[in-house]
C-alpha cells in the first residue's frame, strides 16, 4: 500500500490556509480536466476555518463555483439547521454565500427518521449526481477531506463499530453507542477510491492517536482512521505541529 504523505504545518490557521489551497488546486485541475469537480467535505470543527477562508474574496474568485459538487463523508442525525449538522456548518460558513444550484449541493439527510433509508437515499443522489448506477462500484470523487477523532476515528467510522464491517455499500448508517446517537456515514470502500484524499488533523489532543494510526500496528477495529488507504496512492496528512509532536518520522 502507497505510503501516505505527510505534511507539516505550523498551527491550525496554516492548516486551514493549506487546506483551501489545496480545495482551490484540486478543484481548478478537475474542471480544467473534466469540467467538474466533486469535493466531499468532511464533518467536526475542524473545517470551519477552512470554509471562511475559501468564502474570502481573494480565495472565493480563484474557481467557478457553479462546476462544484459538494458532498458530506458523514452526517449527524440531526435536521440541516440544527447545531450538529455537518451541513449546516458547511451552508452558514461558506454555501449560503455562494449563490449555488441547490441541485449541486448534496446532503446526506439526517433528519429522516429512518437512518437505513436515508443511506440509501444518499447512495441514489451520489449515483445520480455521477452519471452511474448505485449497484455498480463507488465513483471516484476527485477530493475527499476527511477529519480524525482523538478515539481514532473518521467521517462517522466509530472504533468498534457496525459500520466498520466490510460493506458492498457506499454509505451506511451507523449507531454509536458512546454518543447514543445515529450517524450516517460513507464507507471505506467510496472513500478509498476518490483521486485524492486530505486529512485535515490538529491539536495536541489528537497527538496520541495520530503516532498510533500513522506508525502503530494496524488495529483498524480500534483506529479506524487506518481503513483509508487511498486506491490512488493520494492519501496526505496535513497536520500542525501539536498534532504532530508525538510523531517519530516527521
Ligand atoms: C463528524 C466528523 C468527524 C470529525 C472528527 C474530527 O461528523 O464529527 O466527520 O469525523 O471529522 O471527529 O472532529 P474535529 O474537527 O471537531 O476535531
Amino acid at each position: 500500500m502507497p505510503v501516505p504523505h505527510l505534511r507539516l504545518v505550523a498551527d491550525p490557521e496554516a492548516l486551514a490556509q493549506a487546506a483551501a489551497d489545496a480545495f482551490l488546486e484540486h478543484g481548478n485541475q478537475a474542471i480544467a480536466r473534466r469540467g467538474r469537480f466533486t469535493v466531499v467535505l468532511s464533518g467536526g470543527s475542524t473545517p470551519k476555518r477552512l470554509y471562511q477562508l475559501l468564502a474570502q474574496p481573494d480565495r472565493r474568485a480563484r474557481i467557478d463555483w457553479s462546476r462544484i459538487d459538494f458532498f458530506w463523508g458523514d452526517e449527524r442525525c440531526v435536521p440541516p439547521d440544527h447545531e450538529q449538522s455537518n451541513y449546516g456548518m458547511a451552508w452558514k460558513e461558506l454555501l449560503q454565500g455562494l449563490q449555488l444550484d441547490p441541485a449541486r449541493i448534496h446532503r446526506l439527510r439526517g433528519e429522516d427518521p429512518d437512518p437505513a433509508a436515508a443511506a440509501r437515499s444518499y447512495q441514489m443522489d451520489i449515483a445520480d449526481a455521477l452519471g452511474i448506477s448505485a449497484d455498480d462500484d463507488p465513483p471516484t470523487f476527485d477530493l475527499v477531506f476527511l477529519g480524525m477523532g482523538p478515539d481514532g476515528h473518521t467521517a462517522s467510522l466509530f472504533p468498534h463499530t457496525q459500520a466498520l464491517q466490510p460493506t458492498i455499500h457506499w454509505v451506511v448508517p451507523n449507531y454509536v453507542p458512546k454518543f447514543q446517537a445515529h450517524r450516517l456515514t460513507m464507507t471505506p470502500r467510496i472513500l478509498n477510491r476518490a483521486r485524492a484524499i486530505m486529512f485535515l488533523v490538529g491539536g495536541a489532543d489528537k497527538a496520541d492517536v495520530l503516532q498510533e494510526v500513522l506508525e502503530g500496528p494496524l488495529e483498524t477495529d480500534r483506529l479506524p482512521s487506518q481503513l483509508i488507504q487511498s486506491d490512488e496512492g493520494n492519501l496526505t496528512w496535513i497536520v500542525d505541529r501539536m498534532a504532530a509532536a508525538k510523531l517519530r518520522n516527521r
